[in-house]
């Protein structure tokens, strides 16, 4: 089967793009009109075609959760935000650390629409468990999730030589270690604090020298071992200060969720729980240190944390209501209204949606539109504006951070290899 797309405004110049089967088998100018032979012809109007976003970071959860998501909603979510990869995090009931648990995700997972991968989650026994996986060379595996502290996790890894095998276990097997790396014993200070505990200081109680101390700690042990690692969420300036000076390194990556990019604490007074994350919301200072980081090449990646609760959990009290939201649906609109502001170009935003996860999880033939590569791609109105409205998300987790805010810029289509997904009629 041969689709031609007409019409197509990449960020470079407008071309038709031949689609056969699942990859992109032509390429022309507009102005070209050589291609002739195809089976139908969707003219795509000018519109803006961009490489589909890969998502690293996404908790599909599933299984014994699947009341807040499964792979259905997740993966319709994904296609509707113009996302045709994700990858699942591993603190998942039951939580992915042995194979009898990586074998009931997988079956779980066949129902998705989109691509995925999945990452193993360290416990403090389980390494020989990994290997025992990891030696068959698993082609779903993206990498390794280790948390150095808690937060909706299963087990945190407390200690450093057992952090640092489990780095030297990645390495030998070409894994990338993905890391939460804000770190227990700094957290562990909010029990002896006197701030009052509620949604206000959750930037406080849930301090940013964990992070800057985490981040510290596995960017040692990394450059000690010599394995791929990655930062999850980065979230503060002093972290992004740590990674600038590995940033030549192309093994210590970083990771930065739309919303530690864009929102800030000052937010909470009017969103409450919604916008409890873990790490929190920090300042309107990291806010602009974060896009300058963007725009300097210290970001490697975009990843959504798409981390869905049901809404009545997140009603409840600061104690007691989960942190995270949905992200799937929200990234590349605000991303792409970021672009449309000036804060950082479109060429860039590109890049750290897709093109740089390709590369540092290694994902063969996709992350640009070029001949050879799957047809991954998404189709966007970059001229609608229209207010965020969670009651139209096709997650399960129908509330954000985000929502009521104005944003520039619709998904109108996703091609998963070649497969075309209507947004409106998910
Ligand atoms: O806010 C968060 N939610 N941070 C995490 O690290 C986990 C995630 C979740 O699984 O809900
Ligand atoms: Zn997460």
């Amino acid at each position: 089967m041969k689709t031609l797309l007409k019409n197509c405004v990449t960020h470079r110049s407008v071309l038709n793009i031949l689609i056969e089967d699942e990859k992109i088998a032509a390429l022309e100018p507009v102005s070209d009109q050589k291609i002739s032979s195809y089976d139908r012809m969707i003219d795509i109007g000018d519109a803006l075609v961009i490489p589909a976003m890969i998502d690293p970071h996404v908790h599909v959860r599933d299984l014994e959760l699947s009341y807040k998501e499964d792979w259905t909603s997740a993966s319709k979510a994904a296609l509707a935000g113009g996302i045709a990869t994700i990858f699942d995090m591993p603190n998942t009931r039951p939580a992915t650390v042995d194979r009898a648990s990586l074998d009931l995700k997988r079956k779980a997972a066949e129902k998705s629409l989109v691509q995925y991968k999945f990452y193993l989650g360290a416990t403090s026994k389980n390494i020989d468990i990994l290997n025992e996986i990891l030696k068959d060379e698993p082609e779903d595996i993206a990498g390794i999730k280790v948390f150095l502290a808690a937060s909706n996790s299963n087990e945190i890894i407390k200690d450093r030589k057992y952090l640092k095998r489990i780095f030297e276990l990645a390495g030998k097997f070409n894994k990338i270690v993905v890391v939460h790396a804000e770190l227990q014993s700094c957290l562990d200070i909010w029990k002896v604090s006197d701030l009052k505990h509620n949604i206000l200081n959750h930037n406080e109680l849930r301090n940013r020298m964990s992070a800057i101390e985490g981040t510290k700690i596995c960017i040692d042990a990394a450059y000690e071992i010599g394995n791929k690692m990655s930062l999850a969420h980065i979230s503060t300036q002093e972290e992004i200060e740590c990674i600038s000076i590995f940033k030549n390194s192309d093994r210590i990556f970083c990771e930065l969720t739309p919303h530690h990019l864009l929102l800030n604490s000052r937010i909470l007074s009017k969103i409450g729980n919604i916008g409890k994350v873990n790490p929190p919301l920090r300042t309107a200072k990291d806010n602009e240190v974060l896009a300058t980081a963007v725009r300097l090449g210290f970001v490697d990646y975009i990843g959504t944390d798409h981390a869905p609760h049901t809404l009545a959990e997140k009603l409840q009290d600061y104690e007691s209501a989960p942190s995270g939201f949905p992200g799937l649906e929200t990234a590349l609109p605000v991303l792409l209204t970021a672009v449309r502001e000036g804060t950082f170009g479109l060429e860039k935003m590109i890049e750290i949606t897709s093109g740089r996860a390709a590369e540092i999880f290694e994902l063969k033939n996709t992350g640009e539109i070029k001949v050879g590569n799957y047809a991954d791609l998404a189709v966007i109105d970059r001229d609608v504006k229209y207010k965020i409205d969670p009651q139209n998300f096709l997650t399960k987790a129908k509330y954000s951070p985000f929502a009521a805010k104005e944003v520039t810029g619709k998904v109108l289509k996703t091609f998963v290899k070649g497969k075309m997904y209507e947004c409106e009629k998910l």
